[in-house]
């Protein structure tokens, strides 16, 4: 595949719920990229066994992933998007990394902290090394962009390290990674604490709206949703509830944090609540329509992946082979 446009790597783990975060944070922005960037999306597999996966879930998780991404507006005519485990050459590069990193960066990953702290009887090689598989992804595709949510702003910096020590230690070889976090929608907040991000491992589901609720759970969540006492529609530090739910009402209908704020200009925190809720119910119903459709074609979303992780192999082979031959292993 010739380059011609700059590259856009990003990848979602198949952990089951994708959540509006998933949506506003990361997958949205990928519809968005794929004029301009040449985008590479995967299905990060390998990263999920990391928690422990009763396998027939983990399959089913995936497919329904793969499906949900091309019912967002992921175009396999513009994208590639395939299952990370098919492309061996992650794994591969993942390893070679591991001998590129500290052992005290990787406990500094305050991601690592938080699920070794969720998972105490199972914090297993793989969760303490996560980063560095989530390295290897993204350099052996040379992304220019990494198109994620917030909460891997860390992640993203451990992979900037590595590729610049790497470069330095040897001579040029990966391209640095820049991260893409949009300012709307990067940062989606639970709706019953406000304070946290929305999470699909929140343990009350009314704190995260699922891509595929129905309209009646979506609106029922938003008119739970957690605010505060003042009863003003205001966008402004300290009103955590009402920011996110502005900034979601935003994001789906276009319009901006200023004119949503005029739009509620003497009315309660109900009217807001239930206008959120309908507006995201319209924005996800086409969504939800696509996503039944891809469903019940299982076999194009099949040729999709396979075709797809036939061409990433070519890009990340070539790669691979560079870094193998700078770390000195003997050409076959
Ligand atoms: P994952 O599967 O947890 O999440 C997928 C994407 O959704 C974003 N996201 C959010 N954005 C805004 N608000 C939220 N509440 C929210 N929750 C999740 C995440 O930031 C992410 O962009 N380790 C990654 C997957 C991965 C990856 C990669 C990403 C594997 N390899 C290489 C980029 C590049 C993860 O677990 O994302």
């Amino acid at each position: 595949m010739e380059q011609t446009k700059k590259r856009s790597f990003s990848a979602i783990q198949p952990s089951g719920t994708i959540t509006l975060g998933n949506y506003m944070g990361a997958i949205r922005n990928w519809v968005k990229l794929q004029d301009e960037f040449e985008c590479i999306f995967a299905i990060a597999d390998l990263h999920t066994i990391t928690v422990r996966q009763e396998p027939a879930k983990l399959r089913a998780h995936s497919l329904e992933l793969l499906a949900m991404l091309l019912a967002t507006g992921i175009d396999p005519e513009k994208s590639l998007l395939f299952c990370q485990s098919h492309v061996h050459q992650h794994a591969e590069l993942a390893w070679v990394l591991n001998c590129y990193t500290q052992m005290g960066e990787l406990s500094r990953m305050t991601q690592f902290k938080d699920k070794s702290a969720k998972h105490a009887n199972n914090i297993n090689a793989g969760l303490f090394t996560y980063p560095t598989l989530m390295a290897a992804d993204i350099l052996l595709y040379k992304a220019d962009i990494v198109p994620v949510g917030e909460d891997q702003k860390q992640h993203l910096e451990l992979s900037r390290d590595i590729a610049n020590r790497f470069n330095n230690t040897y001579s040029d070889t990966f391209t640095v990674p820049e991260p893409y976090i949009v300012k709307a929608g990067g940062r989606v907040m639970s709706l019953q604490t406000p304070t946290a991000k929305m999470s699909k491992s929140d343990p009350n589901e009314n704190g995260f709206i699922a891509l595929t609720d129905p309209e009646d759970v979506i609106i029922r969540k938003f008119k739970r949703a957690v605010t505060d006492s003042e009863a003003v529609v205001e966008y402004r530090e300290g009103k955590d509830g009402i920011n996110n739910l502005l900034t979601i009402y935003s994001v789906v209908t276009g319009k901006s944090i200023e004119d949503a704020v005029k739009e509620f200009e003497g009315k309660g925190y109900g009217d807001l609540k239930l206008t959120v809720g309908q507006a995201v119910a319209a924005h996800l119903k086409p969504i939800q329509e696509k996503y039944e459709y891809f469903m019940k074609n299982k076999d194009y979303v099949a040729e999709v992946y396979t075709k797809s992780a036939d061409i990433a192999s070519k890009i990340a082979q070539s790669t691979l082979r560079k870094v193998y031959k700078k770390v000195g292993f003997l050409q076959k």
